[in-house]
């Protein structure tokens, strides 16, 4: 894809309008002196104060970008303003851009790195292999080794060469394990075996050799079989040479379930030399959400940025999304919700403070 002009450049462009973000606005009213002072609410925004981290801050991103009248705009514009990194929720899986063997179709995940780009932030690429989100066209079809193989190399070789240079980091294999650490079964481990893992690094390092290539999954944000299962491959790819350049902790918790042990997981990779990425971190509570529910999930959120802040390896957070209007948690975990940073009004959550007054210490 072309590359799209840097924020200032394109004031004047569509695109910009959709909110060319990162200042903050003047809260001080000079001249008028009638009113007592008022402790103004710090309306610095994340990105800046995550970057005196080195921290790249984001959220995913999917129906809330592409809503229409205020809606809309104060989504794009909360997104803009206050994030360095966007995931496409959606878009970029495989049923979404490779919709027949010889069609792929980037027209709605070019959207979103083209907004990205106006706007300043960097893109994660989410994702290359996964054993969901499959269309009916693989999933239904009739494949030997040989073909999966050369089909799931055409897909990563496509995908990631028409994102060169647009594109941070992939998750190029998604939740390949399960929770005893153990293959996990599935179109890609049933067709081609373990050695799809290591073949999906392979072409994508192929395709693009400077991206960022991430091994992404869930439960394994804290010490144990699973986690351990994936730093024994990572350990055993660095020593073959298969490329990787750092593990996703997607970090879906539930209220008070933030492992005690994220820090020293997160120092354990460090150690092999990878980076650790925070992927797509929620804390959900169950309904009926309370104020004491919600000060206890700003806890758990700091708890995690100030995991990740303490090591230089975690240099990436991305939520799932930032406004509990547009989350995945509801649909997927009924009687669960509230799982963000902002609520359904797009108004910031404590959760939100509590991020914000972490990074800006
Ligand atoms: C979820 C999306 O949020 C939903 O909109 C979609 O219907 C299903 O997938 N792990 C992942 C993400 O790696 O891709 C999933 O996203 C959430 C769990």
């Amino acid at each position: 894809m072309r590359r799209a002009p840097a924020c200032a450049a394109s004031v004047l462009t569509a695109l910009a309008v959709l909110g060319c973000g990162g200042g903050s606005p003047d809260v001080s009213s000079p001249g008028q002196t009638q009113n007592p002072p008022v402790v103004a609410a710090d309306t610095t925004p994340l990105r800046v104060y995550a970057s005196h981290h080195n921290l790249l801050i984001g959220a995913a991103i999917d129906r809330g970008f592409r809503l229409t009248g205020t809606d809309g705009s104060t989504f794009r514009s909360i997104m803009s303003k206050q994030f360095g990194i966007l995931t496409p929720e959606n878009d970029m899986k495989f049923d979404h851009l490779h919709p027949a063997r010889d069609t792929y179709r980037f027209v709605s995940a070019d959207s979103l790195v083209t907004f990205a780009e106006s706007n300043g932030m960097r893109v994660r690429g989410h994702n290359l292999v996964w054993h969901s989100q499959l269309p009916a066209w693989v999933t239904s079809g009739t494949w030997t080794t040989t073909d999966a193989q050369q089909l799931m190399v055409d897909h990563i070789t496509n995908v990631v060469s028409h994102y060169r240079g647009h594109v941070m980091e992939w998750d190029v294999v998604n939740e390949a394990l399960a929770d005893d650490g153990s293959l996990r079964p599935g179109f890609w481990a049933d067709h081609i075996g373990r050695s799809y893992v290591e073949a999906a690094f392979r072409a994508a390092r192929a395709a693009d050799p400077t991206v960022g290539l991430f091994y992404n999954d869930y439960n394994i944000e804290g010490l144990g079989p699973k986690s351990d299962s994936v730093y024994a491959m990572v350990k055993d790819f660095l020593s073959r040479g298969v490329p990787i350049t750092g593990v996703g902790f997607e970090s879906h918790f539930v209220l008070n379930g933030v492992p005690s042990t994220l820090a020293a997981n997160i120092a354990r990779f460090a150690a092999l030399g990878v980076k650790v990425h925070i992927t797509e971190l929620d804390v959900r509570i169950q309904a009926p959400t309370t104020p004491a529910a919600l000060q206890t999930q700003a806890q758990n959120y700091r708890d995690v940025v100030s995991a990740c802040t303490s090591s230089p390896a975690c240099d990436v957070l991305v939520m799932w999304g930032f406004t509990d209007k547009d989350s995945w948690i509801p649909g997927t975990f009924p009687g669960w919700g509230d799982a963000l940073i902002y609520d359904s009004l797009y108004q910031p959550k404590p959760a939100y403070t509590a991020i914000q007054s972490l990074l800006s210490s």
